[in-house]
């Protein structure tokens, strides 16, 4: 139907016949020459219309935006004076000779031709308009490639693209599952994967040695703007590597990808234990792109006459840490306020500062609601320590050490966004050594990863100390988001079952849920480890969009449903009594 792309046309094409199929992007009437923008995939060409071609001059007046057309022209060079810098086809046009309506369109309900903003509730529900905008068509098109170029570096790295079921059992990664009921099952349910985990090492113990998977997951859990309930990781398995073997490799994937695309050095990915991420960064995947780091003060503050540090200060359960913000002095009362409010999102009672108003002058240079508590000398001391200069901010956090790191870790980056000091550039890190397991709120265990880690220590330390076992687990982090995250593996049921009993589950619920697994480590599995990285956030950070929504063709809402299709939806009484499924209550009638 057509000879070209719209957007590949320029001035060697000059003289040429063309035949072009698009959508028509914008439609001028300049008093006797209609002017059609025609789009598609690749670009947007300008085509004239005269009046000399009466009976197509007719059907260019009657055109209107989102129509499908299909065009055959002459391509020309634009007269000087025309020529338009702003478009990569803007040297020429097209001469039409005959236009073909191939379907017309109503009045789209999003306007391409314009910068104007539209509410993302209109852009998913229209998606196949909002897709047709070049930024949109750029990022699945950058999409698209990145994820050929890791198929193409796996590929050549031995890696085997094996696929794993979607209708499986729970596998646990530490969201809810999405089940599917079963009809030739009554009363039993499939549950839709977290990750291929338990099948990638199944396929380790069944001597694939190198497996890889663009694989979709499916988590139930509170999504944010870089967590869908259906997403896609580049997941990756292999036999006889140790952890430094695995990270070398994945991390020499990773620089590849954006020196491809983005004509990025990153260089080598500095490697931090999650103890050190936490003290100076209070969090586990730290943004290095900031330079502030919280800085531990517990020493000075324990003989203060400060109960809110002192009490913490002598506490090891506790952290008392300062943050300094070069030239945070010029904060205002509200805007600190404003990070008091911030903080105590995440449990924080107070947030206490001094401005450092002049070094040089002592406590008479500090402004500040808690100097009157300390002496000259522990403030001299703590100015000593921040290394504080004149115009700086110092923020101060003290209380469990759960609730500060949280807190100042989150300050730490909001402080550093609204001051601009958040560098442009790539901070990739290795984040390694994390616990085996945290504590939930009601005292339990739980794994810090997932339960099939393998851990640092032998089954005996491990159950005489779990809370401090370390794990053999490292995550990828890149400007302050997770991008990947894996672990070698237990490969011995004796150890597997050591690490279930810890996290409560006995021997009769492990066989139930994991006799498999169990199973497959007794019949000679291998030693193996692996990873899994997060496409949507690996391309939304490359194409610095706003969110992994911006980067899925169709993505869920925070609500998790899909405003296209109208998913999820009722179903009707007849497909439930094949399910062997009764509601406990009637659905809400459709709003
Ligand atoms: P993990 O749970 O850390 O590990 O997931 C790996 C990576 O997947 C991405 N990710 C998500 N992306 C979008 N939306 C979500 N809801 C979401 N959840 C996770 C993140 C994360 O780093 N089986 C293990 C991997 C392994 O051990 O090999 C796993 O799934 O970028
Ligand atoms: P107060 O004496 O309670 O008014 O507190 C004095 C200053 O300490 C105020 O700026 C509070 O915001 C701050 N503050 C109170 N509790 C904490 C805390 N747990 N950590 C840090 N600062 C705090």
């Amino acid at each position: 139907m057509r000879s070209n792309y719209c957007g590949e046309l320029d001035e060697s094409f000059a003289g040429k016949d063309v035949v072009l199929c698009g959508w028509v992007h914008r439609r001028r009437d300049h008093g006797g020459v209609i002017f059609l923008d025609v789009r598609d995939r690749e670009g947007i060409t300008q085509v004239v219309y005269d009046p000399d071609t009466v009976e197509s001059f007719a059907i260019a007046e009657g055109v209107r935006n989102e129509f499908v057309i299909q065009v055959k022209g002459r391509v020309r060079l634009r007269p000087d004076g025309t020529i338009n810098p702003d478009m990569a086809t803007g040297k020429i046009e097209v001469l039409g000779k005959e236009l073909v309506v191939l379907n017309a369109a109503e009045t789209p309900p999003i306007q391409l031709d314009e910068h104007g903003s539209v509410g993302e509730d209109i852009r998913l529900r229209y998606r196949y308009i909002d897709l047709r905008r070049p930024e949109m068509i750029e990022r699945l098109r950058f999409r698209s490639k990145v994820t050929n170029t890791v198929r193409n570096f796996l590929d050549d790295h031995g890696f085997l693209d094996i696929e794993t079921p979607l209708l499986t059992k729970a596998t646990p990664e530490g969201a809810r599952d999405y089940l599917v009921p079963s009809r030739t099952h009554p009363g039993k349910f499939f549950a839709l994967p977290q990750s291929p985990q338990l099948f990638k090492q199944i396929l380790m113990a069944a001597g694939m040695d190198r497996y890889y998977q663009i694989a979709k997951c499916f988590r139930d859990e509170d999504l944010r703007a870089d967590r869908q309930p259906e997403f896609t990781q580049i997941d990756v398995e292999t036999s006889f590597m140790d952890e430094e073997q695995i990270m070398a490799i994945m991390e020499e994937m990773i620089q590849h990808v954006f020196k491809t695309h983005l004509d990025v050095d990153l260089g080598k990915f500095p490697v931090i234990t999650h103890a050190e991420a936490i003290r100076r960064y209070g969090v586990d995947k730290p943004d290095l792109r900031i330079d502030m780091e919280l800085v531990d003060i517990a020493e000075l503050m324990q003989a203060v006459d400060f109960k809110v540090f002192s009490a913490p200060a002598n506490d090891p359960a506790s952290r008392v840490v300062a943050l300094r913000v070069p030239a945070g002095g010029s904060l205002s009362r509200k805007l600190i306020d404003g990070y008091t409010d911030f903080v105590a999102i995440y449990g924080a009672r107070g947030l206490a500062w001094i401005k450092v108003n002049d070094i040089d002058a002592g406590v008479e240079g500090l402004q500040s609601p808690i100097v009157k508590f300390m002496s000259a000398d522990v403030i001299s001391a703590l100015m000593q320590k921040l290394n504080a200069e004149s115009g700086d901010i110092i923020f101060f956090g003290a209380d469990k050490a759960k609730v500060v790191n949280e807190a100042m870790g989150a300050l730490r980056i909001k402080v550093a966004e609204d001051l601009g000091q958040v560098k442009p550039g790539w901070t990739p890190l290795w984040v390694i050594d994390f616990p085996m397991f945290e504590r939930a709120s009601d005292g339990s265990l739980t794994s810090l990863h997932h339960p099939f880690t393998a851990p640092a220590c032998d089954a005996e330390a491990l159950a005489r100390d779990p809370v401090n076992a370390l794990s053999r687990a490292y995550d990828l982090v890149l400007n302050g988001t997770e991008l990947g995250g894996g672990s070698i593996r237990i490969n011995k049921s004796a150890m597997q079952q050591a690490v279930f009993q810890v996290l409560g589950i006995g021997p009769e619920e492990a066989q139930e849920k994991f006799g498999f697994l169990l199973d497959a480590l007794s019949y000679g599995c291998p030693p193996h480890g692996g990873i899994a990285f997060g496409l949507d956030r690996l391309i939304m950070l490359m194409t610095g969009a706003s969110s992994i929504r911006e980067v899925i063709a169709f993505p869920k809402t925070q609500s998790a449903a899909c405003l296209l299709t109208d998913a999820p939806s009722v179903v009707s009484e007849a497909q439930l009594r094949e399910l062997n499924i009764r509601l406990r209550e009637p659905p809400p009638q459709s709003e």
